[in-house]
C-alpha cells in the first residue's frame, strides 16, 4: 500500500468556543488536503479535539455534569462547526476515545519500562489555566507572571517527568538540516533561538489523580494522570495506529495491516503551540522510535479591529454568522486570500465586504455571468470551437497554483487565480464581444473570444476547487459539466465544439453596501 499524504490539525479544547482562529486553521488545511487529492495523491485529514483537563474537569462541575457528559454535549457543537465550514476530513478524533486512551497508555508504558521516565518531587509556581509549572524565565520584568497564565498558585508535589533536556543539541542538528521541518522560516530561527539560548528541563507528565482525575490514567500508577499535552499531542499517531498503520504499530507492538499514514506530511498549527510541537513531540516520537512528521506548519494569528478575540470583551467573529450571511465559500475564500500561512491578521467587516464586492461579485462572478450569458445569447448555449487568446496566461495560472498548492502557498495560489480573472475581464473589455456580435462577419472573431473566456472558467472552475468547492461545482455545472473536474494534476481537455451549457445564475449576489 502507499503512504497518504497525512495531514493534521490542531485539536482544539472542546470547552471553548469555536471561533475565527479554529474556523481558518481547519479551512487552510481543508484546502491543502483538498488540492492534494486533487493532485492525485491519497490523503488522510484529521482534525478533533482536546477533552482532558482541569478546565474541562472545573468547567462540567460548575454545570453539574460528569465531564464525559459535558464533552459529549460539546462534541456535537464542534462536529457541526467543522461540517459547517465543508472540511472534507477523513477521521475526528475525540481524546476521549477509547482508542485514543489505549494508545497513550501503549506509549506511557513502553517509555516507562525503557526507562525514559523518573519520579520526583517538585516545589514551584503553577498555572492552573496553562496547566504547567512556570519557572523563573516566565516572570514579567516586574517579577509577576504574565496575566495569560491566569491564576498561579504555590504547589508541591511529586510527578513524573520525561527525559527531555539530553535530546537538546539533537533537536537542534534536527531543525538546522531539515530546513522545511518548521514553515515559514521565522517560526524555525524562533524555535532555534529558544533551543540555543535555554537549557532544556525535562516534562512532567503526570498530574496528581488526587488533584485532577480527568486525564487518562497512568497505566504503572493509579496515583497519577496524564498530562494533557502529552496526551493530546499522541492523537497524531493514535488514530494511524486505530487505522492499522504498520510503522506505528511496529514501534508501539500493535496490530498493524492497515493505511500506511505516519509520518504526518503536515501538522498545521497556530504560533502558540509551536513549542509543544518542535519540541516535546519531535522528542516524544524519537524516544518511541518513530519518524518525525515532515512539517509543522505554522499559521498566525486573527485579530479583529487590531483588537484579541475575545468573547468577554465581545470582540469576535463568529465564522457562522459569516456563513450564514455571504455563505461558505466567501468565507473560506476571504480568509485564504486574506493572510498568508504565517503571517498574522486582522479581521475587518469593511475588508471582508470590500474583497467579496471587488474579487469574488465584480471579479469571478462577474467573469463567468458575462461569458456564459454571452455563450447563451450569441450561440444559442453551445461552446464554439475557436482560437484560445489566453492559452499563455491559462497555463501560467495552472503551473503556478500547482506549485503553489504543493508548496503550502495558498495565498499565492489565489493571487494568482485573481490575476487570471482580472487578466480575462479585460479581454472581455478590449475585444468587445457584445460589438462584434452586431456584425455576422465578426462570427469567426467571435467564436474565438466565447471558445476562450469558456476555456477561462472551465479552468477556473477546477484550479479554485480546493478553496471554493461549493461554487467551483456550481460554475462548472453552469458550464454545462454536472459530474465536476477536481483534477488539477492535468490542464482540463478543451470543451468540444457545440458543448452545451447549462443554466447561468449569479455566483455572488451582490450585496447592498
Ligand atoms: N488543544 C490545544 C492544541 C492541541 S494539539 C495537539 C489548543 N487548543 S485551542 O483550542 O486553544 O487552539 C486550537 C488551535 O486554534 C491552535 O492551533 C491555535 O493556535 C488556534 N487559534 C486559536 N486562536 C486563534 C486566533 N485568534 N487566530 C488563529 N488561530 C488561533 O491549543
Amino acid at each position: 500500500m502507499s503512504k497518504c499524504f497525512y495531514l493534521t490539525t490542531a485539536i482544539d479544547y472542546v470547552n471553548g468556543q469555536p471561533h475565527l482562529g479554529h474556523a481558518y486553521e481547519k479551512v487552510i488545511a481543508d484546502v491543502l488536503a483538498r488540492a492534494r487529492r486533487s493532485l492525485g495523491e491519497k490523503v488522510f485529514f484529521l482534525t478533533g479535539l482536546d477533552e482532558h483537563g482541569q478546565k474541562v474537569q472545573q468547567a462540567a462541575l460548575a454545570e453539574g455534569k460528569n465531564p464525559q457528559e459535558y464533552c459529549d454535549g460539546l462534541a456535537v457543537i464542534w462536529r457541526e462547526f467543522a461540517r459547517r465550514l465543508g472540511l472534507s476530513n477523513d477521521d475526528f478524533v475525540r481524546t476521549t476515545d477509547p482508542r485514543h486512551k489505549s494508545v497513550v497508555q501503549t506509549i506511557l508504558s513502553k517509555l516507562h519500562t525503557e526507562g525514559q521516565f523518573y519520579k520526583k518531587t517538585h516545589k514551584g509556581f503553577y498555572s492552573t489555566s496553562a496547566e504547567m509549572f512556570l519557572t523563573e524565565k516566565d516572570r514579567l520584568p516586574d517579577g509577576s507572571f504574565d496575566p495569560s497564565y491566569g491564576k498561579v498558585i504555590e504547589l508541591e508535589e511529586e510527578n513524573y517527568y520525561f527525559k527531555l533536556a539530553e535530546h537538546q543539541q539533537w533537536l537542534i542538528d534536527y531543525i538546522e538540516s531539515h530546513p522545511d521541518f518548521i514553515v515559514p522560516e521565522s517560526r524555525r530561527n524562533e524555535m532555534l533561538g529558544f533551543l540555543k539560548n535555554n537549557e532544556l528541563e525535562d516534562l512532567c507528565v503526570t498530574r496528581p489523580a488526587a488533584r485532577l482525575n480527568w486525564g487518562i490514567p497512568i497505566p504503572f500508577d493509579p496515583d497519577f494522570v496524564t498530562y494533557v499535552w502529552f496526551d493530546a499531542l499522541v492523537n497524531y499517531i493514535s488514530i494511524p495506529a486505530a487505522h492499522g498503520d504498520p510503522g506505528v504499530a511496529a514501534a508501539l507492538g500493535l496490530p498493524g495491516g492497515g493505511a500506511e499514514l505516519w509520518p504526518a506530511d503536515a501538522h498545521v498549527i497556530g504560533k502558540d503551540i509551536l513549542k509543544f510541537h518542535a519540541v516535546f513531540w519531535p522528542i516524544m516520537l524519537k524516544a518511541m522510535g518513530l519518524p518525525l512528521p515532515k512539517q509543522i506548519l505554522v499559521h498566525g494569528w486573527w485579530q479583529k479591529d487590531g483588537e484579541k478575540l475575545s468573547k468577554s470583551t465581545g470582540n469576535v467573529v463568529d465564522p457562522i454568522a459569516v456563513i450564514e450571511e455571504w455563505g461558505l465559500d466567501a468565507f473560506r475564500y476571504y480568509v485564504v486570500r486574506e493572510l498568508d500561512i504565517g503571517a498574522d491578521g486582522n479581521w475587518t467587516d469593511a475588508g471582508f465586504r470590500s474583497r467579496y464586492q471587488s474579487e469574488l461579485a465584480n471579479g469571478l462572478g462577474n467573469l463567468v455571468n458575462r461569458s456564459l450569458s454571452m455563450i447563451k445569447r450569441y450561440r444559442a448555449g453551445r461552446v464554439p470551437r475557436g482560437d484560445n487568446d489566453l492559452a499563455a496566461e491559462m497555463n501560467e495560472c495552472h503551473t503556478r497554483m500547482v506549485a503553489c498548492y504543493r508548496g503550502h502557498r495558498l495565498q499565492e495560489a489565489l493571487v494568482s487565480a485573481g490575476a487570471l480573472i482580472t487578466r480575462a475581464n479585460q479581454y472581455i473589455d478590449q475585444t468587445s464581444p457584445f460589438k462584434l456580435a452586431k456584425d455576422n462577419a465578426n462570427a469567426a472573431r467571435l467564436d474565438d473570444i466565447l471558445f476562450t473566456l469558456a476555456e477561462v472558467c472551465r479552468l477556473l472552475g477546477v484550479v479554485l476547487w480546493p478553496v471554493i468547492p461549493g461554487v467551483a461545482e456550481k460554475l462548472q455545472k453552469q458550464l454545462g459539466f454536472n459530474e465536476p473536474t477536481t483534477n488539477l494534476a492535468e490542464r482540463p481537455r478543451p470543451i468540444v465544439e457545440g458543448h452545451p451549457i447549462g443554466e447561468v445564475f449569479g455566483l455572488f449576489p451582490r450585496k447592498d453596501p
